[in-house]
Parts: structure tokens; sequence; C-alpha cells
């Protein structure tokens, strides 16, 4: 297929996708309206709200919070050559390369992935396979173009073997470097992709879908930062499995563009 951004019509965007002319929104923009003055929409009580200490498996220890602590403090250079060291998992041994991540470090929107592919391992650049093709579309179809006020990451940097999903404490090793990312970048709203993403922020959750449409928040773990409203919505990988939970991520994504115009 063309790629989107190369004089793609909406209408052929949508097409590609295998929307059109299904593509609408069922329920109004604003049925999930932030707080009162342009806040983010907080989590209401009885909501998931992100724990950052649920997002490792048991506590710490010393060596581990040592570990976070630099990576707390670390700078985008340091950031990216910690990365590309790294051996705090065994997901090292297999990879090509470590993936950190692709955009622009001041963006509004972040896209959180799960890990890297083959293609990603090999180019070093997150969503570059089959997926990335639809995640581009996605992009697309909300006016938003990878690297131009959108950053790309994803919950562990290192290729899990065979693409499998990867554990729960790979995801605690990596988090430190998702939260930095997220404390560098400060984006307005991060849209979760799949089931590793929105663990790798909420901690251990339920099903996927049980978390489309609800109010959700990252409170950075420092709690310097205000929090930061989260979107759940489905990988696009499983999107490529799965057709008719299109139409669901069409709705996500709509909403977190209304949702993204609330708070600028
Ligand atoms: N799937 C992901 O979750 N991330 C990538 O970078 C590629 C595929
Ligand atoms: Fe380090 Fe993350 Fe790669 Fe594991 S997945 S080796 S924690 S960069």
């Amino acid at each position: 297929m063309k790629t989107p951004g190369q004089g793609l019509t909406r209408e052929e965007i949508l097409h590609e996708m295998g929307f059109a002319p299904l593509w609408r929104l069922r329920t109004p923009l604003a049925a999930n309206p932030p707080g009162a003055a342009g806040q983010p929409a907080l989590a209401a009580p009885g909501e998931v709200t992100a724990d950052t200490s649920s997002s490792g498996e048991a506590a710490p220890g010393a060596a581990e919070a040592g570990r976070a602590a630099r990576i707390a403090h670390m700078d985008w250079p340091e950031l990216q050559a910690s990365v590309a060291a790294c051996r705090a998992c065994q997901l090292c041994s297999e990879r090509r390369q470590a993936v950190l991540g692709v955009g622009d470090v001041h963006a509004d929107w972040l896209f959180v992935g799960e890990a890297p592919g083959a293609e990603e391992d090999a180019r070093g650049e997150p969503f570059v396979g089959p997926a990335g093709k639809l995640l581009d579309a996605m992009l697309a179809a909300i006016d938003l173009r990878r690297g131009d006020d959108v950053y790309i990451a994803n919950a562990v940097k290192c290729r899990p073997p065979r693409n499998r999903t990867p554990e729960a404490g790979e995801m605690a090793a990596c988090a430190p470097y998702l939260q930095r990312q997220i404390a560098l970048i400060q984006p307005r709203l991060i849209v979760l992709l799949g089931r590793a993403a929105a663990q790798a922020l909420l901690g251990e959750i339920g099903p996927l879908g049980s978390l489309r449409g609800r109010s959700l928040s990252f409170s950075p773990p420092d709690g310097s930062a205000r929090p930061i409203p989260l979107v759940v919505t489905y990988h696009p990988a499983y999107l490529l499995r799965t057709l008719p939970d299109k139409a669901k991520a069409w709705e996500d994504l709509c909403r977190a563009r209304a949702l993204m115009r609330t708070l600028q």
C-alpha cells in the first residue's frame, strides 16, 4: 500500500485501514469530558490510576532502585547510550539492537506499543513492520504523522525471541526507561497500544477492552508533574488479525483526538 503522507486522502487512508465506509463515531466526542478549565480528566473514584509501584514485580532491591534513580536523571543522549548497552534483563541476549523510540521529543502525543519485532530490531526504529504501517494509517486518520508532534516508544526496548510477549520481570526491568522518556517528553496525552503498554503504565490489568473509554491517567513516580491522561486501545498487530475491532480502535482514536483538543 502507499504510505500515508504520500498524497492519500482521508477516504483512501480509511479504506487502506479497512474501515471505510464504516468508520463513524457512534458516541459523541465529548462523552467523556475532562475536568473544568481544561484540566486533564483525572481518574474518578473507582477508576484505575497508574500505580507506579505496580509496574514492577516485588519491591525493587537496592541495586534496581539505584539503577532506576540513575535512569531518572538521564538526558536523551545518556538514555540512548544506556539502552544501547543495557543488560538488565535476558532480552539483551538475542537483540540485534535496542530500540529506544522515535519522533518529536517535545511531542504532545506519545504512543506506546509492546516491543520491537524483527524489522524494528533490524532497523532500530519502532513500528516499521506491518503493524507499523497500520499505526501510520491510524495516525494519519486523525491528522497525525510519525515524528510530527508524535513520539512512538515501546514498553520494552529489546525484541523478545520469536516475538513472544514480554515477561513481567522484563517489563519491570525496562520500565524506568519508558518513565524517563515520559518525563523528558512531557506529552499531553499517552495512547497505550495493547496489553503490554497498558500493563507498563497501569500495572496488572483486567481485560484490555474494559479499559477502553475510561478516564485514566499516569502519575509520574516522583510526583513532579501532574497526571497525564491515558487512552487505551488495541494494538495494531491485533487489529490486523481482528478486523471487527478496527471500528472500536477508530472510536478510541477519535476520543483521544477530542480529549487532546480539550488539553491544548
Ligand atoms: N509491535 C510493537 O508493539 N512495537 C513495535 O515497535 C513493532 C511492533
Ligand atoms: Fe535493558 Fe529493556 Fe533491553 Fe531488558 S528490554 S535489556 S531492560 S533495554
